[in-house]
């Protein structure tokens, strides 16, 4: 049996789990070392740091507090980017105090038209570390930040339509700063407190439609936020409300490039690192998938026995699995460049500076002795700490689908860290009301044939139009895990179709 075939014959539940594609049954494989965004950070060295290993995650208490009191310091700005206004600043979350501050920072871009009705997209960063500023400052927002560090105009932007609120997730991110928390679930809830002050602060907004996005990380970070909101929301409309605390709108999540299930993850990473691209060599492929098995079977364990253990132990036994690769991308195989962020993504260098000026911190709010990075290590490692990566997130979207969210994944398909056959290994095993239609559906073109699209559950509006789906699956050519830098017009139509829910061959006006 060659080392390849050896991955079928792992303890592994459901037979289906080996299918990603159309129906197919193609060799299993696996991962990603890398997790996030730009977290590019050793992971046996984190190891060799871990002092001991805690409890299950733990299910976040929190004690009421009145709305009204919370610390909060924004500032509104209409200089720092071309094209728009925008809001930005700290709001204290649950606990926090000027002895021992926890503090959101966030960066509101008030959408260029109509923003009083415009949905509201909160947008959050990967990692576990990877600030959310990396999203408008990458392309979603009328902010872009060009080699001089100035700020320019950008006409792909999200913000043209939309509310865009970003924010650095969890505390410890990017400007964020005070008490961090150390799993997704905590996270979570910081997020919905930090929610109901920012529509606290903001309160003509609480009317809009409000959407999560995320990418990476964010695959199990949106599960997550959406599952607080959802429960919050209806402990509300029981009666049984935080005082102060508001319906939030939530609508929908919008998802790029994630890691929702560690196990799909693994499974399916080297299929696009040794198969469908030459991401890997033919000799770290026979190492890698040598390596394979232990790292399934820990996580299938993981799964069954779900203890910090064991979960940590998933995470030893996956890292081990995918040798470092040098000089070249691993978030964009195609791209040419020599795989560090200076050669292929300087625009993340210029926004970075752009963020560390003292003018530009002046400007929204943020204390001068505060540095800022797009990945904060300290962050990964508290979430590193609890194994919180070895998780099953996109079970969570079984009762958030049945409740009428409605759930899209838009994937570039030439990322060889959150792969695109883990992706859709995962959303075909999702138990939800869709999945027998969409394992059934096929994949139709995007008008122009930059992607494709397969989607579910549509409806039809007045006219007889048909919606965007509640379940749909886009994947495009010619981007990798930074959809909206490498696709930025096409990520732009996507949005707008799916937040206005309108069908995918229909024109958009302005
Ligand atoms: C900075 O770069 C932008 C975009 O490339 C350009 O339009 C602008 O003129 C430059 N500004 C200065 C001061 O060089
Ligand atoms: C994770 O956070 C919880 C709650 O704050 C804490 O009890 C636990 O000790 C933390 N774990 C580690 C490893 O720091
Ligand atoms: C294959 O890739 C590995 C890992 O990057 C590298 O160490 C090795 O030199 C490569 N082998 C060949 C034959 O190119
Ligand atoms: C990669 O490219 C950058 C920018 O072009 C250059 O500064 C750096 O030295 C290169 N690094 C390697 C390892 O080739
Ligand atoms: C922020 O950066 C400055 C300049 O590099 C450095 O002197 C300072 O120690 C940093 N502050 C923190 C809190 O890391
Ligand atoms: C768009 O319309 C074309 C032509 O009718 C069709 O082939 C394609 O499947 C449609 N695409 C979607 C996503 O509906």
């Amino acid at each position: 049996m060659s080392k390849a075939e050896q991955a079928y014959v792992l303890p592994v539940p459901a037979a289906a789990e080996y299918v990603y594609g159309g129906g197919r049954r193609t060799r299993v494989s696996a991962f990603s070392a890398t997790l996030a965004l730009l977290t590019l950070v050793a992971s046996a060295a984190l190891f060799a740091h871990q002092a001991h290993l805690l409890p299950a995650l733990v299910s976040g208490q929190h004690a009421l507090e009145d709305l009204a009191s919370f610390y909060h310091s924004v500032k509104t700005h209409d200089g720092l980017c071309v094209g728009g206004v925008s809001h930005s600043g700290y709001v204290g979350l649950n606990g926090d105090s000027e002895e021992a501050p926890k503090r959101s920072f966030f960066w509101f871009f008030e959408a260029q038209r109509d923003a009083e009705n415009a949905p509201v997209i909160l947008t959050i960063g990967g990692g576990p570390g990877t600030s959310g500023m990396v999203n408008p400052l990458f392309g979603q927002s009328h902010c872009k930040v060009s080699s001089n560090i100035t700020s320019y105009a950008n006409h792909d932007a999200w913000s043209e339509h939309h509310n865009l609120l970003a924010l650095d997730h969890p505390v410890g991110v990017g400007y964020s700063y005070g008490q961090m928390v150390n799993n997704s679930r905590d996270a979570a809830y910081d997020a919905y407190d930090f929610l109901l002050k920012f529509f606290h602060l903001y309160p003509h907004l609480a009317k809009n439609q409000f959407v999560i996005a995320g990418g990476s990380y964010g695959g199990i970070y949106v599960p997550h936020i959406a599952t607080v909101i959802h429960e919050k929301n209806a402990a509300l409309a029981a009666g049984r409300g935080r005082p102060g605390a508001r319906h939030i709108n939530l609508e929908s999540m919008m998802v790029s490039n994630p890691m929702s299930d560690w196990l799909s993850h693994n499974r399916w990473a080297l299929q696009q690192r040794c198969y469908l691209t030459d991401f890997y060599n033919a000799s770290a492929c026979a190492d890698a998938f040598a390596k394979l098995p232990a790292c399934l079977e820990a996580t299938q364990m993981a799964f069954m026995d779900d203890t910090v253990e064991r979960r940590a132990a998933a995470l030893h036994e996956c890292y081990a699995v995918y040798p470092a690769i040098e000089g070249r991308d691993m978030q964009n195989v195609e791209l040419k460049c020599n795989g560090t962020i200076e050669d292929c993504y300087p625009e993340a260098v210029y926004a970075d500076k752009f963020m560390n000026l003292a003018s530009t911190k002046e400007t929204l709010g943020v204390p001068q002795e505060l540095n800022f990075t797009f990945s904060r290590v300290a962050v990964w490692q508290e979430f590193f700490s609890t194994a919180d990566m070895a998780q099953q997130a996109y079970l969570l979207y079984e009762p958030l689908l049945k409740a009428g969210y409605r759930l899209l994944h838009y994937i570039g398909k030439l990322d060889a860290n959150c792969a695109w056959p883990g992706v859709l290994s995962t959303l075909r095993l999702l138990p939800s009301p869709y999945q027998s239609a969409f394992n059934d559906a096929p994949d139709l073109p995007w008008p122009g044939h930059a992607a494709t699209v397969r989607a579910v559950a549509l409806t039809t509006d007045n006219e007889g139009r048909q919606g965007a789906g509640a379940f749909t699956f886009i994947l495009m050519d010619h981007a990798g895990h930074f959809v909206t830098h490498d696709q930025p017009t096409l990520v732009k139509d996507i949005v707008r179709h799916w937040i206005a829910n309108v069908g995918w061959n229909e024109t958009l006006d302005g």
